[in-house]
Protein backbone atom coordinates (compact mmCIF):
# COMPACT_ATOMS: atom_id res chain seq x y z
CA UNK A 1 0.00 0.00 0.00
CA UNK A 2 3.02 1.92 1.19
CA UNK A 3 4.49 1.35 -2.04
CA UNK A 4 1.43 2.09 -4.58
CA UNK A 5 1.17 5.73 -2.74
CA UNK A 6 4.99 6.49 -3.55
CA UNK A 7 4.31 5.48 -6.65
CA UNK A 8 0.87 8.03 -7.27
CA UNK A 9 3.38 10.49 -5.38
CA UNK A 10 5.72 10.47 -7.43
CA UNK A 11 3.33 10.15 -10.28
CA UNK A 12 2.08 13.91 -9.59
CA UNK A 13 5.35 14.84 -8.89
CA UNK A 14 6.33 13.90 -12.70
CA UNK A 15 3.01 16.00 -13.97
CA UNK A 16 3.43 18.96 -12.02
CA UNK A 17 7.39 19.21 -13.25
CA UNK A 18 7.12 17.64 -16.75
CA UNK A 19 6.02 20.92 -18.22
CA UNK A 20 8.32 23.43 -16.53
CA UNK A 21 10.98 20.85 -17.58
CA UNK A 22 9.81 21.13 -21.36
CA UNK A 23 8.89 24.38 -21.12
CA UNK A 24 12.39 25.59 -19.29
CA UNK A 25 14.64 23.41 -22.14
CA UNK A 26 12.31 24.76 -24.95
CA UNK A 27 13.35 28.77 -24.09
CA UNK A 28 17.11 28.05 -24.77
CA UNK A 29 17.08 25.88 -26.91
CA UNK A 30 15.16 23.97 -29.95
CA UNK A 31 15.72 20.56 -29.66
CA UNK A 32 14.70 18.76 -32.92
CA UNK A 33 17.07 20.81 -35.01
CA UNK A 34 17.10 20.58 -38.62
CA UNK A 35 19.42 21.36 -41.48
CA UNK A 36 19.08 22.25 -44.81
CA UNK A 37 21.63 20.77 -47.54
CA UNK A 38 22.09 22.00 -51.11
CA UNK A 39 22.33 19.49 -53.91
CA UNK A 40 24.54 20.13 -56.71
CA UNK A 41 24.49 18.36 -59.78
CA UNK A 42 27.50 16.99 -61.49
CA UNK A 43 30.09 13.68 -61.40
CA UNK A 44 28.62 11.24 -58.93
CA UNK A 45 24.74 12.10 -59.90
CA UNK A 46 23.55 10.55 -63.39
CA UNK A 47 22.95 13.02 -66.27
CA UNK A 48 20.24 15.43 -65.05
CA UNK A 49 20.25 14.55 -61.60
CA UNK A 50 21.71 16.52 -58.23
CA UNK A 51 23.80 14.99 -55.46
CA UNK A 52 24.37 15.55 -51.60
CA UNK A 53 27.14 13.14 -50.66
CA UNK A 54 25.63 11.28 -47.69
CA UNK A 55 28.77 12.46 -45.43
CA UNK A 56 27.49 15.40 -44.67
CA UNK A 57 24.22 13.85 -43.70
CA UNK A 58 25.84 11.68 -40.90
CA UNK A 59 28.05 14.59 -39.93
CA UNK A 60 24.81 16.56 -39.15
CA UNK A 61 22.83 13.70 -37.84
CA UNK A 62 25.91 12.76 -35.59
CA UNK A 63 25.27 16.20 -33.90
CA UNK A 64 21.46 15.46 -33.08
CA UNK A 65 20.21 16.77 -36.29
CA UNK A 66 17.96 15.49 -38.99
CA UNK A 67 18.99 16.78 -42.68
CA UNK A 68 15.83 18.22 -45.12
CA UNK A 69 17.96 18.20 -49.35
CA UNK A 70 17.24 21.58 -50.63
CA UNK A 71 17.14 20.82 -54.58
CA UNK A 72 19.49 23.21 -56.47
CA UNK A 73 16.74 23.10 -59.28
CA UNK A 74 14.51 24.26 -57.03
CA UNK A 75 12.08 27.37 -57.75
CA UNK A 76 11.58 30.15 -55.29
CA UNK A 77 8.49 29.37 -53.29
CA UNK A 78 9.93 25.83 -53.02
CA UNK A 79 12.98 27.52 -51.26
CA UNK A 80 11.05 29.57 -49.26
CA UNK A 81 8.86 26.96 -47.96
CA UNK A 82 11.86 24.65 -46.81
CA UNK A 83 13.61 27.46 -45.17
CA UNK A 84 10.94 27.49 -43.02
CA UNK A 85 11.59 24.05 -41.43
CA UNK A 86 15.83 24.35 -40.83
CA UNK A 87 17.36 25.93 -38.74
CA UNK A 88 20.65 26.00 -40.07
CA UNK A 89 21.76 25.67 -43.84
CA UNK A 90 25.01 23.76 -44.99
CA UNK A 91 26.75 24.64 -48.66
CA UNK A 92 28.73 21.96 -48.84
CA UNK A 93 31.67 20.92 -51.24
CA UNK A 94 32.21 19.58 -54.72
CA UNK A 95 32.57 21.52 -58.12
CA UNK A 96 29.95 24.58 -59.63
CA UNK A 97 29.86 27.26 -61.51
CA UNK A 98 29.98 30.30 -59.26
CA UNK A 99 28.17 32.74 -61.37
CA UNK A 100 24.62 34.39 -61.67
CA UNK A 101 22.73 32.48 -64.06
CA UNK A 102 23.71 29.07 -62.79
CA UNK A 103 21.09 27.81 -61.29
CA UNK A 104 23.29 26.49 -58.39
CA UNK A 105 24.91 29.44 -57.71
CA UNK A 106 21.41 31.34 -58.15
CA UNK A 107 20.09 28.70 -55.72
CA UNK A 108 22.84 29.45 -53.11
CA UNK A 109 22.81 32.81 -53.43
CA UNK A 110 18.64 33.08 -52.84
CA UNK A 111 19.33 30.89 -49.38
CA UNK A 112 21.98 32.73 -48.71
CA UNK A 113 19.49 35.81 -48.66
CA UNK A 114 16.98 34.66 -46.76
CA UNK A 115 19.56 33.91 -44.21
CA UNK A 116 20.88 36.71 -43.77
CA UNK A 117 17.56 38.75 -43.68
CA UNK A 118 16.38 36.51 -41.01
CA UNK A 119 19.77 37.81 -38.74
CA UNK A 120 18.57 40.45 -39.62
CA UNK A 121 15.03 40.28 -38.22
CA UNK A 122 17.05 39.53 -35.12
CA UNK A 123 16.17 35.24 -36.05
CA UNK A 124 19.58 33.63 -35.11
CA UNK A 125 20.28 31.18 -38.38
CA UNK A 126 23.49 29.52 -38.75
CA UNK A 127 25.04 29.03 -42.73
CA UNK A 128 27.91 26.75 -43.11
CA UNK A 129 29.92 26.27 -46.28
CA UNK A 130 32.55 23.92 -46.59
CA UNK A 131 35.29 23.98 -49.66
CA UNK A 132 33.03 24.77 -52.70
CA UNK A 133 30.31 26.42 -49.82
CA UNK A 134 32.97 28.51 -48.57
CA UNK A 135 34.17 29.72 -52.48
CA UNK A 136 30.17 30.15 -52.85
CA UNK A 137 30.07 32.41 -49.47
CA UNK A 138 33.22 34.54 -50.83
CA UNK A 139 31.55 34.94 -54.37
CA UNK A 140 28.29 35.82 -52.52
CA UNK A 141 29.49 38.10 -50.31
CA UNK A 142 31.41 39.73 -52.83
CA UNK A 143 30.07 39.66 -55.91
CA UNK A 144 33.35 38.75 -57.85
CA UNK A 145 33.16 36.17 -59.88
CA UNK A 146 36.83 36.14 -60.72
CA UNK A 147 37.48 36.12 -57.01
CA UNK A 148 38.82 32.42 -56.83
CA UNK A 149 42.68 31.92 -56.91
CA UNK A 150 44.60 28.76 -58.27
CA UNK A 151 45.95 26.55 -55.52
CA UNK A 152 47.04 22.92 -55.59
CA UNK A 153 46.02 21.91 -52.64
CA UNK A 154 43.97 18.40 -53.92
CA UNK A 155 44.42 15.63 -51.21
CA UNK A 156 46.29 18.26 -48.58
CA UNK A 157 45.46 17.91 -44.80
CA UNK A 158 46.89 20.79 -43.58
CA UNK A 159 47.20 22.71 -39.86
CA UNK A 160 45.56 25.56 -39.54
CA UNK A 161 47.84 28.97 -39.04
CA UNK A 162 45.97 30.97 -37.06
CA UNK A 163 45.50 34.41 -37.76
CA UNK A 164 45.29 37.61 -34.76
CA UNK A 165 41.85 37.71 -35.15
CA UNK A 166 41.13 34.15 -34.18
CA UNK A 167 41.71 35.14 -30.57
CA UNK A 168 37.88 36.50 -31.11
CA UNK A 169 36.52 33.77 -33.23
CA UNK A 170 33.27 32.30 -32.02
CA UNK A 171 33.88 28.63 -33.67
CA UNK A 172 37.24 28.25 -31.92
CA UNK A 173 35.85 29.43 -28.36
CA UNK A 174 33.22 26.97 -28.93
CA UNK A 175 35.52 24.10 -29.28
CA UNK A 176 37.18 22.00 -26.83
CA UNK A 177 40.53 24.00 -26.26
CA UNK A 178 42.36 20.50 -27.19
CA UNK A 179 40.53 20.33 -30.14
CA UNK A 180 41.71 24.12 -31.36
CA UNK A 181 45.19 23.13 -30.70
CA UNK A 182 45.10 20.03 -32.36
CA UNK A 183 43.51 21.82 -35.54
CA UNK A 184 46.75 24.08 -35.23
CA UNK A 185 49.34 21.38 -34.36
CA UNK A 186 48.25 18.35 -36.55
CA UNK A 187 47.36 18.08 -39.88
CA UNK A 188 43.57 17.02 -39.31
CA UNK A 189 41.67 19.24 -41.40
CA UNK A 190 41.34 17.62 -44.64
CA UNK A 191 41.97 20.03 -47.66
CA UNK A 192 41.15 18.91 -51.11
CA UNK A 193 40.54 21.59 -53.72
CA UNK A 194 42.56 22.59 -56.92
CA UNK A 195 42.04 24.68 -60.13
CA UNK A 196 39.93 27.73 -59.12
CA UNK A 197 39.32 26.95 -55.83
CA UNK A 198 40.64 28.10 -53.23
CA UNK A 199 40.92 32.56 -51.83
CA UNK A 200 43.96 34.22 -51.31
CA UNK A 201 44.62 37.42 -48.53
CA UNK A 202 45.86 39.02 -51.65
CA UNK A 203 42.04 39.01 -53.12
CA UNK A 204 40.56 38.66 -49.40
CA UNK A 205 41.97 42.32 -49.16
CA UNK A 206 41.15 43.47 -52.71
CA UNK A 207 37.48 43.07 -52.23
CA UNK A 208 37.01 45.37 -48.80
CA UNK A 209 32.87 43.65 -48.88
CA UNK A 210 34.70 40.66 -47.89
CA UNK A 211 36.67 41.85 -44.76
CA UNK A 212 33.26 43.92 -43.65
CA UNK A 213 31.64 40.76 -43.80
CA UNK A 214 34.29 37.85 -42.75
CA UNK A 215 36.93 37.83 -40.01
CA UNK A 216 39.66 35.60 -41.27
CA UNK A 217 40.36 32.64 -38.80
CA UNK A 218 43.06 30.64 -40.45
CA UNK A 219 45.42 30.00 -43.18
CA UNK A 220 46.93 26.95 -44.74
CA UNK A 221 49.55 25.78 -47.14
CA UNK A 222 49.04 24.38 -50.21
CA UNK A 223 51.70 21.65 -51.82
CA UNK A 224 53.52 24.72 -53.27
CA UNK A 225 54.11 26.83 -50.08
CA UNK A 226 51.17 29.42 -51.08
CA UNK A 227 48.38 30.20 -48.48
CA UNK A 228 44.98 30.47 -48.66
CA UNK A 229 42.33 31.13 -46.29
CA UNK A 230 41.70 28.08 -44.17
CA UNK A 231 38.82 29.23 -41.78
CA UNK A 232 36.24 32.19 -42.44
CA UNK A 233 33.51 33.43 -39.54
CA UNK A 234 31.00 36.18 -40.06
CA UNK A 235 31.88 38.95 -38.24
CA UNK A 236 27.75 39.87 -37.39
CA UNK A 237 26.31 36.94 -38.51
CA UNK A 238 27.24 33.06 -37.00
CA UNK A 239 28.10 31.81 -40.94
CA UNK A 240 31.35 29.91 -40.65
CA UNK A 241 33.44 28.80 -43.83
CA UNK A 242 35.41 25.80 -44.04
CA UNK A 243 38.06 25.21 -47.17
CA UNK A 244 38.77 21.91 -44.76
CA UNK A 245 35.55 18.84 -44.82
CA UNK A 246 35.30 18.17 -41.52
CA UNK A 247 32.62 15.81 -42.45
CA UNK A 248 35.06 13.10 -44.18
CA UNK A 249 37.08 12.22 -41.52
CA UNK A 250 34.89 10.17 -40.06
CA UNK A 251 32.38 8.80 -42.71
CA UNK A 252 34.40 8.89 -46.14
CA UNK A 253 37.15 5.96 -47.04
CA UNK A 254 38.68 6.17 -50.21
CA UNK A 255 41.88 5.13 -49.91
CA UNK A 256 43.04 7.37 -52.64
CA UNK A 257 42.95 10.20 -50.35
CA UNK A 258 44.56 10.59 -47.38
CA UNK A 259 41.83 11.83 -44.88
CA UNK A 260 42.79 12.29 -41.38
CA UNK A 261 41.35 9.31 -39.34
CA UNK A 262 43.07 9.42 -36.14
CA UNK A 263 40.88 9.12 -32.84
CA UNK A 264 42.01 13.11 -32.73
CA UNK A 265 40.85 13.95 -36.10
CA UNK A 266 37.82 12.34 -35.50
CA UNK A 267 37.10 13.82 -31.87
CA UNK A 268 37.73 16.85 -33.68
CA UNK A 269 35.03 16.61 -36.70
CA UNK A 270 32.56 15.53 -34.03
CA UNK A 271 33.22 18.98 -32.28
CA UNK A 272 32.76 20.78 -35.17
CA UNK A 273 29.54 18.96 -36.28
CA UNK A 274 28.77 19.63 -32.46
CA UNK A 275 29.22 23.53 -32.69
CA UNK A 276 27.67 23.94 -36.21
CA UNK A 277 23.79 22.16 -34.51
CA UNK A 278 24.36 23.76 -31.73
CA UNK A 279 24.32 27.02 -33.29
CA UNK A 280 21.15 25.61 -35.43
CA UNK A 281 19.67 25.19 -31.51
CA UNK A 282 19.19 28.53 -31.65
CA UNK A 283 16.09 28.97 -33.66
CA UNK A 284 12.23 27.73 -33.89
CA UNK A 285 12.03 27.57 -37.67
CA UNK A 286 9.88 24.49 -38.03
CA UNK A 287 7.53 22.39 -40.23
CA UNK A 288 3.41 23.40 -40.01
CA UNK A 289 3.21 20.02 -38.70
CA UNK A 290 4.68 16.27 -38.37
CA UNK A 291 3.33 15.61 -41.31
CA UNK A 292 4.85 17.88 -43.77
CA UNK A 293 8.38 17.46 -41.55
CA UNK A 294 8.11 13.96 -42.74
CA UNK A 295 7.33 15.03 -46.23
CA UNK A 296 10.64 17.07 -46.56
CA UNK A 297 13.30 14.84 -44.38
CA UNK A 298 15.86 12.79 -46.53
CA UNK A 299 14.53 9.93 -44.90
CA UNK A 300 12.67 9.84 -48.16
CA UNK A 301 15.10 9.45 -50.24
CA UNK A 302 17.94 5.99 -50.04
CA UNK A 303 21.71 5.88 -50.40
CA UNK A 304 23.47 4.86 -52.81
CA UNK A 305 26.42 2.70 -51.98
CA UNK A 306 28.86 4.62 -54.61
CA UNK A 307 32.17 4.25 -53.20
CA UNK A 308 31.71 0.47 -54.47
CA UNK A 309 34.53 -0.93 -55.43
CA UNK A 310 33.87 -3.39 -58.98
CA UNK A 311 37.47 -3.37 -59.04
CA UNK A 312 40.81 -2.86 -57.23
CA UNK A 313 42.67 0.20 -57.84
CA UNK A 314 39.10 2.23 -59.14
CA UNK A 315 38.35 4.85 -56.53
CA UNK A 316 35.83 7.12 -55.96
CA UNK A 317 35.31 9.89 -53.81
CA UNK A 318 31.99 9.47 -51.58
CA UNK A 319 31.07 6.26 -49.69
CA UNK A 320 27.54 7.04 -49.96
CA UNK A 321 26.02 9.37 -52.19
CA UNK A 322 21.66 10.55 -52.49
CA UNK A 323 20.62 11.15 -55.94
CA UNK A 324 17.86 13.42 -56.75
CA UNK A 325 15.86 13.96 -60.30
CA UNK A 326 15.60 16.73 -61.79
CA UNK A 327 12.65 18.73 -60.53
CA UNK A 328 11.10 19.28 -63.90
CA UNK A 329 10.72 15.62 -64.24
CA UNK A 330 8.43 15.42 -60.89
CA UNK A 331 10.11 13.62 -57.95
C1 LIG B 1 37.82 40.40 -58.20
O1 LIG B 1 38.85 39.89 -57.39
C2 LIG B 1 40.11 39.79 -58.04
C3 LIG B 1 41.05 39.11 -57.05
O2 LIG B 1 41.24 39.90 -55.93
C4 LIG B 1 40.57 41.16 -58.45
O3 LIG B 1 41.80 41.04 -59.14
C5 LIG B 1 39.54 41.80 -59.34
O4 LIG B 1 39.90 43.13 -59.61
C6 LIG B 1 38.18 41.79 -58.65
N1 LIG B 1 37.18 42.25 -59.59
C7 LIG B 1 36.34 43.23 -59.30
C8 LIG B 1 35.34 43.54 -60.35
O5 LIG B 1 36.37 43.82 -58.24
Amino acid sequence: MAMRKAKVFAGIIVLILLPIVVHGISNEANLRPIIGILSQPGDPAPEGESYIAASYVKWLESAGARVVPIFYDMDAQDIERRFAVINGLLLPGGGATLEPGHRFYDTARYLVELALKANDNGDYFPVHGTCLGMETLSVIISSNYTLLGEFDAEDAPAPLLYTNEAAASHLLRSLPPDVVTDLQNKPIAMENHMNGGGLSMTAFLENPALGRFFRVVSLSLDKSGAAYISTLEGRNYPFTATQWHPEKNAYEWTPHLHIPHTTDAIRMSQEVANFFVAEARRNLHMAKNIIEEDELLIYNFKPVFTGKHEHEGEERDFEQSYFFKKISRGL
